[in-house]
C-alpha cells in the first residue's frame, strides 16, 4: 500500500513523549504519519524507526513559532494528499511553574504562542484537508488542569483552557461535518515535560508514553456515532 492509499495523520510534536509513541503506533497500524518536530536529528531517527517497522512517514520540520510555515503546510498537505484523516494537536511547552505574577512576560507569551496560537494557526491551515476526509478526527491533547485548576501552573494551564474553548467554538461551527472531536486529559506520563514539572516524583506511579499512546489509539479507533465532543481522561 503506498502512502496515498493509506489513512493520513499529522501529529504535532512527534519527536518526543506521547507524540513519538503515538506516531510509531499509528505507523504500525497502517497510517501514513506526517511526523512533525523542530529537530532534524530526532525526526530522522523517528523516520528510520518507523521504516524499520515497515511503516511509512513524512518528515515535517517546522518550528511552531513559524506561523507562515504553518500556513504553507495546509496548502502542501492538501496538494499532496487531498485529505487529512487524523490531526493530533499534541506539541506543547510547560514554561516555569511559578506564581502567576512571577512568570516572565516573555515566557508567558511563548507558552501561549506554542500551546494556543500555533494550534489556532494549525487548525485554520489544516481544516480543509480534515473536512475532506470521510472520517476525519481532531484530537487535542489538553490537561486535567482545565477542570481542576492548581496554583503555579501559570501560562501552561491558561493555554490549555483557552485551547479547549477554541476547540469548542470550532466544533459548534462545524457540527455538520464528518469530523469527530476529542479532547484528551492525560494522567501523568513519564516524558520530558512531566520531568520538568515534577523532577523529584516517583516515576513508577506514572504511565509510560507507550501505554498512553496505546490507550489513545484505542479511544480513536472506537466506533463513535456521537455528534458531541468527547472529553476523556487518558
Ligand atoms: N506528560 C504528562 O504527564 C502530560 C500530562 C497532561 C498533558 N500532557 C500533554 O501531552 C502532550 C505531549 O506532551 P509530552 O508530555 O509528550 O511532552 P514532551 O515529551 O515534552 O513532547 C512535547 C513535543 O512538542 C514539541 N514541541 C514543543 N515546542 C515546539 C515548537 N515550538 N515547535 C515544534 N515542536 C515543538 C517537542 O519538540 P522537542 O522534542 O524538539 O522539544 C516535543 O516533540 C502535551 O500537549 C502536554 O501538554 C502531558
Amino acid at each position: 500500500m503506498n502512502c496515498l492509499t493509506k489513512k493520513i495523520s499529522f501529529i504535532s510534536g512527534a519527536t518526543s513523549g506521547l507524540g513519538k509513541e503515538l506516531s510509531i503506533h499509528l505507523a504500525r497500524k497502517g497510517y501514513h504519519v506526517l511526523i512533525h518536530g523542530r529537530n532534524q536529528n530526532k525526526l530522522n531517527s523517528l523516520y528510520d524507526e518507523i521504516k524499520s517497522l515497515n511503516g511509512t512517514s513524512t518528515i515535517i520540520n517546522l518550528d511552531l513559532k513559524d506561523y507562515g510555515g504553518i500556513d504553507k503546510l495546509g496548502y502542501e498537505i492538501f496538494k499532496k494528499y487531498k485529505k487529512l484523516d487524523l490531526l493530533v494537536m499534541n506539541a506543547a511547552i510547560l514554561g516555569t511553574l511559578t506564581p502567576l505574577c512571577h512568570q516572565e512576560p516573555k515566557e508567558f507569551e511563548e507558552v501561549l504562542n506554542t500551546n494556543l496560537i500555533a494550534n489556532f494557526r494549525l487548525l485554520r491551515s489544516l481544516e480543509l484537508s480534515l473536512k475532506e476526509s470521510k472520517h476525519g478526527e481532531l484530537c487535542v491533547i489538553s490537561s486535567k488542569l482545565t477542570k481542576e485548576p492548581k496554583p503555579f501552573w501559570g501560562a501552561y494551564s491558561i493555554s490549555k483552557a483557552a485551547l479547549e474553548q477554541m476547540i469548542y467554538n470550532w466544533y459548534l461551527e462545524n457540527k455538520k461535518t464528518n469530523v469527530k472531536v476529542y479532547i484528551i486529559h492525560p494522567k501523568p506520563i513519564n516524558t520530558k515535560l512531566r520531568k520538568a514539572a515534577m523532577p523529584g516524583e516517583d516515576k513508577k506511579k506514572n504511565q509510560t508514553p507507550t501505554n498512553a499512546a496505546l490507550k489513545l489509539f484505542t479511544i480513536l479507533k472506537q466506533k463513535n456515532d456521537q455528534n458531541e465532543i468527547i472529553t476523556i481522561d487518558l
